[in-house]
């Protein structure tokens, strides 16, 4: 044996040892060439021939050429076990991406839609969102806000009562005006709210009617709360909501929980104010009541009406909605057909 022989001994391991793909061929390369059977076991069994000087000096070749080639060992098996690791990973991950090319994708119906950008104007201007039962007590629904029993103002609302406890005393609610009572029972002024949901009437359908409808509260409560501040609320409201150009307009009316009471409208979305046959030539549309709060209602949830003031409103979401794009029969909303809701 020759210092060449070992030197190409280890050149020809180290490129076989780079050259070795996957666990088990690098352990059995292992075997191969450092193993008992190996060319440098051999070697180094045969150093015993070698006389001590030239014994010694090949032992320490030997030793070395073993030490390069464990250490060419040692790496590769890092790198292919590194490799290997990597593909199981790779083999393992799970492909969560749904493709169904074939179906359209569905999306939010066009009233929850306006719901959700309502809420979103409000909370822009510092309201929070609260919400009440669909199922409201008598009290909720008229007692508390000023309707005592048999005020003519109830025949306003066409109830939907339920058969549950004494008769006439739980209902759908008419109204999300219910809502405003318990946001005042549950807290103390001051108060900036909305509160959307569903309401019941027994109403036919019809092209601006529907027995199940949605509308969006409104309550302030605070100290020196005054008419201007409603008027301004609404008109920055109808702005936010309809765009630049709409203008917002009260009409005194009644309503038992305001004094005093206003209908709200806002300039038509059809003829933009000129006047045409949806607004019935006037160049407003009506979107719902509003008003300054009673003191009857202030006094039901145990708020000094001296001390607080308040405005109060509510709109019918569905008519914003077809107002806002144009639609000319509220039955579209809940006829499910699809043709109708994709488009928004
Ligand atoms: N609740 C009334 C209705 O459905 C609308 C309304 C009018 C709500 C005046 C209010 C208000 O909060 O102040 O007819």
């Amino acid at each position: 044996m020759t210092a060449p022989d070992v030197r190409r001994l280890v050149t020809d391991a180290l490129d076989r040892i780079a050259r070795a793909e996957g666990p088990a061929a690098v352990r059995s390369l292992e075997a191969e060439l450092l193993g008992r059977r190996s060319q440098l076991a051999t070697l180094r069994s045969g150093l015993g021939a070698l006389a001590p000087e030239a014994r010694k000096e090949a032992g320490r070749e030997l030793n070395a050429a073993r030490a390069r080639v464990e250490e060419a060992l040692a790496t590769r098996r890092a790198e292919v076990d590194e490799a290997e690791r990597r593909s199981r990973l790779e083999a393992e991950r799970l492909d969560l991406t749904e493709v169904v090319p074939t179906r359209r994708r569905g999306h939010l119906h066009l009233v929850t839609q306006a719901r959700d950008r309502l809420e979103d104007v409000f909370v822009g201007m510092g309201y929070t969102v609260a919400e009440g039962p669909e199922a409201e007590s008598d009290w909720y629904n008229f007692e508390a806000l000023n309707f005592p029993a048999d005020h003519p103002a109830r025949a306003m609302y066409d109830t939907l009562y339920l058969e549950l406890g004494a008769p006439e005393s739980t209902l759908l609610r008419t109204h999300t005006s219910p809502v405003q009572v318990r946001v005042m029972e549950a807290t103390q002024p001051p108060i900036y709210s909305v509160m959307p949901g569903r309401c019941y009437r027994q109403d036919t359908a019809d092209a601006s009617h529907l027995p199940n409808f949605h509308q969006i509260e409104g309550l302030v409560v605070d100290r020196h709360i005054t008419l201007g501040d409603l008027a301004g609320t609404l008109d920055a409201f109808t702005e936010a909501y309809f765009g630049p150009g709409f203008r917002s307009r009260l009409r005194p009316s009644y309503f038992p929980f305001t004094e005093p009471s206003a209908e709200f409208d806002i300039t038509c979305v059809f003829c933009k104010g000129d006047g045409c046959r949806t607004c019935g030539r006037t160049g407003w549309l009506e979107l719902g009541g509003c008003g300054m709060v009673h003191p009857n209602v202030f006094r039901a949830v145990g708020y000094d009406p001296e001390t607080w003031s308040g405005f109060a409103f509510g709109f019918g979401i569905d008519r914003m909605v077809i107002m806002r794009h144009g639609i000319d029969d509220l039955r579209e909303l809940v006829s499910n057909d699809v043709r109708f809701l994709r488009q928004f």
